[in-house]
C-alpha cells in the first residue's frame, strides 16, 4: 500500500490510500519513524518564565515535563519515574524546585538529577543515583519558541530550513510574537495528518466547508474565505525544504489589496526594517502553514466575532497531537506581536477563540468533516479506495521572487498539500530523498 502510494507520487499521480488515515499499524510507524525524530513544538518561553517554572508538553503521546532548571535553561523529561515508571508531574503547569514520585517517593531536582530515594540507606545500597536521574530529550529554541526532540538527526535550524525565511517574518520581523494565553485544547475523533494537511494552504475548502464565516461577515471581506482571481493578491509556497534537502512544509500569504485593510497581518507594527522581507511584511494581512510534522499557524487580519466590537486579526499557532489514529488533541495559541497592548491583545483572544476555539465556526466546520474523513477510513472497504491531490496549479512560478520554494501567485492547487504527504512518504519508507 505504502510502495504504491509513493510510486504514485513519483508518477505524478498523487493518489493516497483512504486506509492511511485510519490505521492502528500506521500510528505506530508514524511515532517510531516521524515523532521521535523530529523537532516538534513544546511552548514558548514566556510560558515558564522564572526558574522552577514548568508545563507539562507531549511528543505524540508522550508526556514530557518541560522545566526552567535553577541554572535557567530549560530541559524536557520524560514524565515518568525511573523506579517503577508513575508519572511523577501530575499538574500541567507549576513551579518546583523538585518532584516527588507519588508511588514510593524517589525525589528529582529541576534539573532532573535524582536526590532522594526513601531507605536508600538500607535498601538500595548498590542503586547509582547518577544512573537513575529523569530521562532528558534533546531541546532547542527558535526565537521564544521551543521544540523538543526524542532522537534528532539534524538540529532545529538545519530542520527548519528554508521554512525559517518566512517563519522570520512572522517571528522576527514582527518583533517578535508573545503568547497571549495558556494552549486551549480540544480533542475529538479525527486524524492528526488531516489538520496538518488542511493547514498547508488548502484554500480549496474554505470556499466550501467556510462559506457560513464569510456569510455572516466574521471573515474579512477581502479573507481567504472568499473566491478571489486566480493570480491576484496571494501567493502559496511549496517545497520549502530542510538542509537535508527534504521538504519541510509549506506556507499561504495573501496581500492586502488596498490602504484600508492593513498589512503586517493586520497588527499595528512601528517598524524600520533593514531587510528586504519588511516590504512583504508590510503587505501580508493572512498566512496559514506547516511545518512537518505537526505545527500548524494562521492569521487572518480584519476579522470578526460577530459582535460590534472592533475587528481585529484571528491569530494562532496550533500543534496537532496525536493520541491515535482516531484520536487528535488541537493545542492553540493566540498570538499577537510582542508589543500589542492588553487591550488589542484580548480582542484578538476572543475573535480568535470565536473562529478556532473548541467551539469556535471555522473549528466546527472543519473538525465536522475531518472526523467524517476519519471514520470512512476505518474499515476494510478503505483498504480498497484511495484519495487524490490531483490539483495542478494554472499559473506558473514566480519569476524574481527572492525566497525559498516554489512560488506561485494562486492558492487554487494542490502543490502545498502534496508537499506534507512527500515528506511523510519519506520518513515512513525511509527514504533518503
Ligand atoms: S514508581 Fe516512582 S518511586 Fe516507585
Ligand atoms: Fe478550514
Amino acid at each position: 500500500m505504502l510502495r504504491k502510494m509513493r510510486d504514485s507520487f513519483s508518477n505524478q499521480q498523487y493518489e493516497i490510500p483512504l486506509k492511511v488515515i485510519n490505521d492502528y499499524q500506521i500510528y505506530e510507524l508514524e511515532l517510531e519513524k516521524i515523532f521521535s525524530r523530529s523537532w516538534i513544538f513544546l511552548g514558548f518561553e514566556e510560558e515558564i518564565p522564572n526558574e522552577g517554572d514548568y508545563m507539562v508538553r507531549y511528543i505524540g503521546p508522550d508526556p514530557f515535563i518541560v522545566i526552567r532548571g535553577d541554572d535557567n535553561k530549560i530541559r524536557a523529561f520524560f514524565n515518568s519515574c525511573r523506579h517503577r515508571g508513575s508519572m511523577i508531574c501530575t499538574s500541567e503547569y507549576g513551579n518546583a524546585r523538585k518532584f516527588t514520585c507519588p508511588y514510593h517517593g524517589w525525589s528529582y531536582d529541576n534539573k532532573g538529577k535524582l536526590i532522594g530515594v526513601p531507605l536508600r540507606d538500607r535498601i538500595y545500597k548498590n542503586l547509582d543515583m547518577e544512573k537513575w536521574g529523569l530521562i532528558e530529550i534533546n531541546v532547542e529554541k527558535y526565537e521564544n519558541l521551543i521544540f523538543g526532540s526524542e532522537s534528532p538527526r539534524i538540529g532545529l535550524s538545519e530542520y527548519l530550513g528554508e521554512a525559517k525565511y518566512y517563519l522570520d517574518i512572522i517571528f522576527k520581523l514582527t518583533g517578535g510574537m508573545r503568547p497571549v494565553n495558556t494552549p486551549f485544547k480540544f480533542t475529538t475523533d479525527f486524524n492528526w495528518k488531516i489538520g496538518a494537511e488542511n493547514f498547508s494552504e488548502d484554500r480549496l475548502h474554505t470556499v466550501v466547508t467556510h462559506k457560513t464565516v464569510a456569510d455572516f461577515g466574521f471573515a474579512s471581506p477581502v479573507s481567504r474565505f472568499g473566491y478571489i482571481t486566480p493570480g491576484t493578491n496571494e501567493v502559496s509556497i511549496a517545497d520549502l525544504k530542510d538542509t537535508e534537502g527534504k521538504v519541510i512544509g509549506a506556507f499561504g500569504f495573501r496581500f492586502t489589496p488596498g490602504e484600508h485593510i492593513p498589512g503586517y497581518f493586520g497588527f499595528r507594527i512601528n517598524s524600520t526594517f533593514n531587510d528586504p522581507r519588511g516590504n512583504l511584511l508590510k503587505k501580508i494581512s493572512h498566512t496559514v502553514f506547516t511545518i512537518f510534522p505537526n505545527l500548524s499557524g494562521f492569521i487572518a487580519a480584519d476579522s470578526s466575532d460577530g459582535s460590534r466590537k472592533d475587528r481585529a486579526p484571528v491569530s494562532l499557532l496550533r500543534v496537532w497531537q496525536p493520541l491515535g489514529p482516531d484520536k487528535t488533541l488541537i493545542q492553540t495559541w493566540v498570538i499577537t506581536p510582542k508589543d500589542t497592548s492588553d487591550e488589542i491583545a484580548k480582542r484578538v483572544y476572543e475573535i480568535t477563540i470565536s473562529h478556532f476555539g473548541p467551539g469556535g465556526a471555522a473549528e466546527q466546520d472543519d473538525t465536522s468533516i475531518w472526523r467524517g474523513i476519519t471514520q470512512v477510513a476505518r474499515g476494510y472497504f478503505a483498504k480498497m479506495n484511495t484519495t487524490n491531490l490531483k490539483a495542478e496549479p494554472d499559473l506558473p512560478p514566480l519569476e524574481g521572487w527572492e525566497g525559498p520554494g516554489i512560488v506561485r501567485p494562486t492558492q487554487f492547487h494542490e502543490e502545498c498539500q502534496r508537499t506534507f504527504w512527500r515528506r511523510w512518504i519519506m520518513e515512513i519508507l525511509g527514504d533518503k530523498k
